[in-house]
């Protein structure tokens, strides 16, 4: 059906769910909230589908077929579309980093782009991370045979978001880019650089990427699925110059090319839309979200802690409480919300309850009624504890 978002595509298809004894369980009530009618979702990291030009990508589509004719069709070179590429670098140009369009390699998305630099390391026992991190990227890591540390601890790579974090939407401290930028030349180590969210902070310059910085150590990770759409499937990767025939080898074994028509669409979009202005469009649209959302929590569920986002698509909530984070998913359902679990999000395990609220694709009036249901389940699950 033209414009309707269905629960389907609003958090069981992008969610991580927990390793271990844990997993049957949340994924038969990600499986219930998918299918609950009219349930709110505050899960899966989702951008917001009022945003996604539908118009401006169907005549992008159009416009590839005629004017690229049989090209947009045929296999194409590993590495990718030049005009693609070419957009990438300038936008990365504009932030200090002056990359060539020859070292860009356009990936299946940025989560292959993650793995992709895992595999062309080789060999890697350990990655150090953010306490709490993306899940998608752990579940990378592990399924390499990598394990996840703590960033404090040493580690044979580091995986980071200086520029807006999942699930925190806050940049990294310039003093922690700046120890992590010595700590790599001390090593002789590569880091990570995911910079999906960079482009939905809400306000200031973008920032200078760490690529800018020490590019002979950074594999740079970056994507069109928050900015413009994620069904395209289309990422980057910035591998060091160092190991840049080994990456591209890697990303042709894995699956040729990435999405030759998805490309070609793409490039035509870019060339015919004011990207620039969309973007500034949805950076208002979600930092709008993300105020309601905070005001939300605040009233409703007072026992949280959180920092106020500066960008990204969540809100992470922190709490003394000894609860099982299941017991209120399942409440939550019944109630007509859903969340993303805490435990997916962290390396190590903790006692307090957490959890993420993703403000990016639940439509603003729903906000507030989610977080209302969502501290009835609390209020239930606490009482049963009791
Ligand atoms: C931090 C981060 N990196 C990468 C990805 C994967 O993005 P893509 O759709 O480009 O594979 C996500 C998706 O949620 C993400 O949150």
């Amino acid at each position: 059906v033209a414009g309707a978002v269905s629960n389907e595509y609003q958090g069981w298809l992008h969610a991580f769910c927990p390793e271990g004894n844990m997993k049957d369980r949340a994924e038969e009530l990600l499986r219930r909230a998918a299918t609950t009618r009219g349930l709110i979702s505050l899960a899966g990291g989702l951008p917001d589908a009022r945003l996604f030009p539908r118009r401006a990508l169907g005549k992008a589509f159009l416009t590839a077929l005629e004017v690229r004719g049989t090209a947009a069709l045929q296999y194409g070179w590993p590495e990718g579309l030049r005009d693609v590429r070419e957009h990438v670098a300038d936008r990365l140009r504009r932030r200090g980093a002056n990359v060539a369009p020859e070292r860009i390699i356009i990936t299946s998305g940025a989560q292959q782009a993650i793995l992709l630099s895992l595999a062309t390391l080789g060999k890697c026992g350990s990655v150090g991370v953010d306490a709490e991190t993306y899940p998608g990227a752990l579940a990378a890591f592990r399924s390499c045979g990598a394990r996840p540390v703590e960033l404090g601890e040493r580690a044979d790579a580091y995986y980071v978001m200086p520029a807006i974090g999942n699930p925190r939407g806050l940049p990294m401290p310039e003093r922690s880019k700046t120890a992590l930028l010595e700590r790599l030349g001390r090593e002789r180590t590569y880091a990570i650089e995911d910079d999906a969210y960079e482009a939905t902070a809400f306000s200031g310059a973008s920032p200078r990427p760490l690529l800018a910085d020490l590019p002979e150590r950074v594999f740079h990770v970056g994507t069109f699925s928050k900015t413009l759409c994620p069904g395209l499937r289309i990422g980057w990767l910035v591998p060091p110059v160092r190991l840049a025939a080994r990456a591209l080898k890697r990303k042709q074994t894995h699956d040729l090319e990435a999405n030759g028509l998805a490309q070609a669409l793409l490039a035509e979009y870019l060339a015919g839309d004011d990207f620039d202005r969309r973007l500034a469009r949805a950076r208002r649209r979600y930092q709008g979200k993300a105020e309601l959302l905070c005001s939300s929590v605040r009233r409703h569920l007072p026992s949280f802690r959180f920092d106020v986002p500066r960008g990204g698509f969540s809100l992470w909530l922190e709490s003394d409480l000894r609860l099982n984070e299941l017991e209120l998913l399942s409440a939550a359902v019944n109630e007509g919300v859903s969340f993303d679990l805490g435990s997916t999000f962290k390396v190590t395990p903790s006692e307090g309850l957490s959890l993420r609220l993703c403000f990016s694709a639940a439509a603003s009036a729903d906000l507030e009624p989610a977080v209302a249901r969502l501290a009835r389940a609390l209020r239930r699950v606490t009482r049963r504890a009791a």
